[in-house]
């Protein structure tokens, strides 16, 4: 496990290395500029070597950073990072067996607000109701910490909010617009890019803090898949993100998603819910199709009219009007 805070030489090391990565930086040079000895320099470029930083390094000229590793490490995610509280603590783990649990451990103490936890892989993804979710190495597999400021009665819109706000990243960074799916899926041509979860601790009727999870399809094999998951409940097809049009840095598009969902949560917390139902609504698959799904009280069928305030899903069949709160809804047709 890495976090943000704990390597903070090997972090200066490295971001020298980073903004000065068309020369070459001597040992003694870096040694006198960053205040460290030459041994802790060298010891930590070998470190940022065997992070999967190439660092070449010549006799006589010294250091130079030739790229950058892949893995999404905790300095690279707060790096310049621009929130006030989201992402600004972060921990790294290389596997992990889901990083909810992770949070979930974490999430009473109040220095951890905002604080995010990442993995490279998980072996025991959890998704919604219960289900598996599978998360192999290559995938943005994610955790937030939050202790919210807004009431018990819009709990179930945050999670709504925080799709918009992952869509937004993505249109933002990848340059593709991905379809909306209530309550909170990520779809592109009808297959799942990303999923959301979220699980929370209440005080007598307060919100005492949230852990939400984030699952994204960035770079993994599709097919493999789709062929673990065919037939499981709520199946309806898995796609990746980095096969789509433009390849960009895991990286660029965690940072993006972090501003969106700080500015996406500032408005829940000040309840300015209609731009969000909005903004949603606009990218929604969901609404104007039919619609049908099962709930503890039976089956419905009908249209999907709009979202609440809440983000509950108003579904009308000809004589009636439901509102729903949660569930799996499938969609028929328009
Ligand atoms: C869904 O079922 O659509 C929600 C999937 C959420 C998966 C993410 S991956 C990071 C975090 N850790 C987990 O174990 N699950 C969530």
């Amino acid at each position: 496990m890495y976090n943000s805070f704990d390597n903070p030489e090997l972090v200066k090391v490295l971001t020298f290395l980073q903004t000065h990565n068309t020369e070459y930086l001597s040992g003694q040079d870096l040694s006198d500029v960053l205040r460290i000895s030459r041994v802790a320099v060298w010891k930590h470029i070998k470190k940022i070597q065997e992070l999967g930083y190439i660092v070449e390094s010549k006799q006589k000229l010294g250091y130079k950073l030739i790229s950058n590793s892949d893995a999404l490490f905790p300095w690279e995610i707060t790096s310049e990072l621009k929130t006030k509280v989201i992402g600004q603590q972060a921990y790294y783990f290389d596997s992990i067996d889901s990083t909810q649990n992770q949070a979930l451990k974490m999430a009473d103490d109040p220095v951890n607000n905002g604080t995010i936890i990442i993995a490279a892989k998980q072996t025991g993804g959890k998704g919604r109701a219960g289900r598996e979710w599978i998360s192999p190495k290559g995938g943005i597999w994610l955790s937030i910490i939050l202790h919210p400021k807004f009431d018990i009665s819009i709990t179930t819109l945050f999670p709504i909010a925080s799709a918009l706000a992952l869509s937004i990243a993505i249109e933002k960074t990848i340059k593709i617009s991905p379809e909306l799916k209530w309550p909170n899926d990520l779809t592109i041509k009808g297959k799942k890019i990303a999923g959301i979860l979220v699980d929370g601790s209440l005080e007598s009727n307060r919100i005492e803090n949230i852990v939400l999870g984030v699952g994204i399809n960035f770079d993994v094999d599709a097919k493999q898949i789709e062929k673990t998951l065919k037939g499981s409940p709520n199946f309806y097809g898995i796609a990746s993100l980095n096969e789509q049009k433009n390849k960009v840095k895991s990286i660029q598009l965690v940072q993006t998603f972090l501003v969106e969902l700080e500015k996406i949560y500032e408005l829940v917390n000040t309840k300015q819910t209609k731009k969000i139902i909005s903004e949603w609504t606009k990218r929604s698959s969901t609404i104007g199709k039919n619609v049908k799904l099962d709930t503890r009280d039976g089956k419905i069928k009908g249209k999907a009219i709009k979202i609440d305030d809440d983000g509950a899903l108003i579904v009308s069949d000809n004589n009636k009007t439901n509102r729903i709160i949660a569930g799996d809804i499938i969609h028929l047709s328009k």
